[in-house]
C-alpha cells in the first residue's frame, strides 16, 4: 500500500497544534499503523524460518502448525491468529517472548486470548521445568484466573504438540483473511494516548 501524505501540519512544535490538527493526525496515523502492523507481523513470522534449534521443524513451521490445529479445532479467528503469532516475540525478546506477543495482539483480541498468549511460556514449563530441577506445576499460581484452563488447553493442543514434521500445516497465505479480519477490529484498548496520555499519537513514549 503506497504511503499517502494526506495532511501536513503547518507548525513545527506540538504546542501550536489545534484540535483539528490532532484529529487529522490521529486518523492518518491509525491507517498507517494498521498497515504497518500487518506487514510487520508477517515479516516477523517469516524471520522464525531457518534454524530448527534442535527440534525437527523451525519456529515458522511450528507457528503454522499451531494455527492450523487451532483452525481445524474450530477455534475463533482471533485464537487462530494468536496461535500463528504466539512466538513472534522470539525475534526481539527471546527471553520475554510471551509478553511481547501478547502486547502486540492485545488491541485486537479478547482479554482471554491476550492472557493465554501472555502466559503461554510459563504454562509450557509444565512440559520441561522438572527436567531442569524446577517445578512443572509453577503455572498453578495462576489457578484462580478465569483463563487458567484455556491457557492449559492452548499449550496442550496448540503448542507443546506442534513440533511434528509430518503434520499437514496450512500456508501463511491461507491465514490472511483471518489476519485481516482480526486486525480490522476496533482496538479493545482504545487509542494509545487514551491509555497513556504521555504518549501523543504516533510518538514513542
Ligand atoms: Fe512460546
Ligand atoms: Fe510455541
Amino acid at each position: 500500500m503506497p504511503e499517502m501524505e494526506q495532511y501536513q501540519v503547518p507548525w513545527t512544535a506540538m504546542s501550536d497544534g489545534t484540535a483539528k490538527d490532532y484529529q487529522m493526525l490521529s486518523a492518518q496515523y491509525e491507517d498507517h499503523a494498521r498497515a504497518s502492523l500487518r506487514q510487520s507481523l508477517l515479516a516477523t513470522l517469516a524471520r522464525l524460518s531457518g534454524p530448527k534449534l534442535g527440534y525437527q521443524i523451525d519456529r515458522e513451521q511450528h507457528s503454522r502448525q499451531s494455527a492450523t490445529r487451532a483452525l481445524r479445532n474450530g477455534e475463533p479467528a482471533e485464537m487462530v491468529v494468536a496461535a500463528l503469532f504466539h512466538d513472534i516475540g522470539d525475534v526481539l525478546a527471546p527471553h520475554n517472548h510471551s509478553a511481547v506477543a501478547a502486547d502486540i495482539m492485545a488491541p485486537f483480541v479478547s482479554a482471554e486470548t491476550e492472557w493465554v498468549i501472555r502466559h503461554h511460556g510459563l504454562f509450557q514449563g509444565y512440559y520441561y521445568f522438572h527436567h531442569f530441577g524446577g517445578d512443572r506445576e509453577e503455572r498453578r499460581r495462576y489457578e484462580a484466573s478465569p483463563f487458567y484452563e484455556r491457557c492449559v488447553w492452548f499449550c496442550a493442543e496448540y503448542d507443546q504438540n506442534c513440533f511434528d514434521p509430518a503434520y499437514d500445516s496450512l500456508a501463511v497465505d491461507d491465514f490472511i483473511p483471518l489476519i485481516d479480519e482480526v486486525l480490522a477490529r476496533p482496538s479493545r484498548l482504545g487509542q494509545e494516548w487514551e491509555l497513556n496520555p504521555s504518549n501523543p499519537p504516533g510518538e514513542v513514549g
